[in-house]
C-alpha cells in the first residue's frame, strides 16, 4: 500500500502565518503538523509516500521533509500547479500510485485514531468480500460525528451500516457524519476521478468521487472515528490541537535549568534551551536554544528553538522559532509567527507600536 498526503493549498485561514510558510509546517508541541501524518502511515506499515505540494510552499515542505528517509520513508513529491481539489491530486498522482491501493491523507489534519487498525479493516474486508456485499470494498471513508456538517463531505449510512450518499458541504445535512480526511482507496478510483466533472466551487470533490463508485455499484466501506480529530488551518483549532498533544508527551529535560528555576509537571526541555529564575509548568515544550529568562512559561505552551521569553508570562500559546517576548505581563491563547518581536518599552509618549503583516490579528487586553 502506498501514502498520499496532500500539502498544497493555500492556507488562508492561517494568515499572516502563511504568507511565509506553509499551513502544513505549522508545529504542534513543536512538530510540523505534517510530520504526525508521515509517522502515523510509517507506523502503519505505508513507506512509500507520495507528497502533494504546491509551487508556493512546495520548495519550504521538501525542505523540512527531504527525501523521507529520516522517518524511515521514501518520499515522492507530486507539484499540484493550482488547488482544483481533492480528486485532482489523484489524478496528479496517477503514475506514482501505479494500480496499487494507497491511503489518501490531508496534511492539515491531526487524528488521535492512528492508521494501524483503519487500514487492517480495510485489508481484513477485501480478504473477506462475501462478509460485506460480496464484492470488497474499493474505498473506505472515515467518519466523524461533527455538530455543524455543512462546513464538510457529509456521509448517509443505512441502518444496516452501508455508505449510500455523499455530499461535499451541504445546505441541509443527510446526517451528523463528516467525512474525516483520510481515505483508503484501490485503483477504481483512478476511473472515478477522470469521470467526474469540477463541482460549483470549481474543483474536483474526492467526495463526488466516491458517490461514482457507490453509483457504479461499487462497495464503499466506512469506519466511525475513535478520539479526536482536528482541523488545524485555524487559530483557535490549532491552539485546541496542541493542547491535545502536548497532554501526551514524554517529559524530558535536555537542556539547562537554574537552581532558580522550576520545572513543574509534563515539560520537555530541548537541548541548549536554557531555563533562568523562570517558571515552566506543564504541559509544555521549550524548543532547543531558546532562553527562558525571569519568565512564567503555563500549561499548554510550545515555545519553539530559538526563541527568547524574558521578563514575561504566557500560557496556552504557540510561539513559533527565533521569536521573542519580552516585558508581556500575560500573553495568552496567541499564535505567534517565527521571528516575530514582542516587547513593552517604556518610552514617551506612551502607546502601541505595532509593525505587523498583512491579515495579521490583535487583540488588547482592556
Ligand atoms: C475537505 C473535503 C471534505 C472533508 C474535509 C475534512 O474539505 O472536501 O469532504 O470533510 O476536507 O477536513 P476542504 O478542507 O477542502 O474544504
Amino acid at each position: 500500500m502506498k501514502g498520499l498526503i496532500l500539502s498544497g493549498g493555500a492556507g488562508t485561514r492561517l494568515r499572516p502565518i502563511t504568507h511565509t510558510s506553509a499551513k502544513q509546517l505549522v508545529p504542534i508541541a513543536n512538530k510540523p503538523i505534517l510530520f504526525y501524518g508521515i509517522e502515523a502511515m510509517v507506523a502503519a506499515g505505508i513507506v512509500e509516500i507520495g507528497i502533494i505540494i504546491s509551487p508556493e510552499t512546495g520548495g519550504d515542505i521538501r525542505d523540512a521533509v527531504g527525501d523521507g528517509s529520516s522517518f524511515g520513508a521514501s518520499v515522492t513529491y507530486l507539484v499540484q500547479d493550482a488547488p482544483l481539489g481533492l480528486a485532482h491530486c489523484v489524478r496528479i498522482a496517477r503514475d506514482f500510485l501505479g494500480d496499487d491501493e494507497f491511503v489518501m491523507y490531508l496534511g492539515d489534519n491531526m487524528l488521535e485514531q492512528d492508521l494501524v487498525s483503519f487500514v487492517g479493516e480495510f485489508t481484513s474486508r477485501r480478504a473477506t468480500p462475501e462478509l460485506g456485499r460480496g464484492t470488497g470494498p474499493t474505498a473506505q471513508i472515515l467518519l466523524a460525528q461533527v455538530d455543524d456538517p455543512r462546513s464538510f463531505g457529509v456521509a448517509e449510512v443505512t441502518d444496516e451500516g452501508n455508505v449510500v450518499a455523499l455530499v461535499e458541504k451541504p445546505d441541509d445535512p443527510p446526517s451528523d457524519l463528516a467525512l474525516v480526511g483520510v481515505y483508503l482507496f484501490d485503483a477504481t478510483i483512478h476511473e472515478a476521478v477522470a469521470g467526474i466533472e469540477p463541482s460549483p466551487r470549481g474543483e474536483l470533490e474526492i467526495t463526488d468521487a466516491i458517490q461514482w463508485l457507490i453509483d457504479q455499484g461499487h462497495e464503499v466501506a466506512h469506519d466511525v472515528l475513535r478520539g479526536w480529530w482536528l482541523d488545524t488551518g485555524k487559530k483557535d483549532p490549532l491552539l485546541e490541537c496542541n493542547r491535545l498533544v502536548l497532554d501526551t508527551v514524554d517529559p524530558r529535560i535536555d537542556g539547562s535549568v537554574d537552581e532558580d528555576s522550576r520545572v513543574e509537571g509534563r515539560v520537555v526541555v530541548e537541548a541548549g534551551a536554557q531555563i533562568v529564575r523562570s517558571t515552566v509548568r506543564g504541559p509544555a515544550v521549550i524548543g532547543a536554544d531558546a532562553v527562558i529568562t525571569d519568565s512564567y512559561i503555563g500549561p499548554y505552551s510550545s515555545v519553539a528553538d530559538r526563541c527568547s521569553v524574558t521578563n514575561a508570562e504566557l500560557d496556552h500559546s504557540v510561539i513559533l522559532a527565533d521569536s521573542s517576548i519580552s516585558n508581556v505581563a500575560r500573553l495568552t491563547d496567541s499564535l505567534i509567527g517565527s521571528h516575530v518581536e514582542v516587547d513593552r518599552q517604556a518610552h514617551v509618549p506612551a502607546g502601541l507600536r505595532l509593525m505587523l503583516g498583512d491579515h495579521s490579528r490583535v487583540e488588547l487586553e482592556q
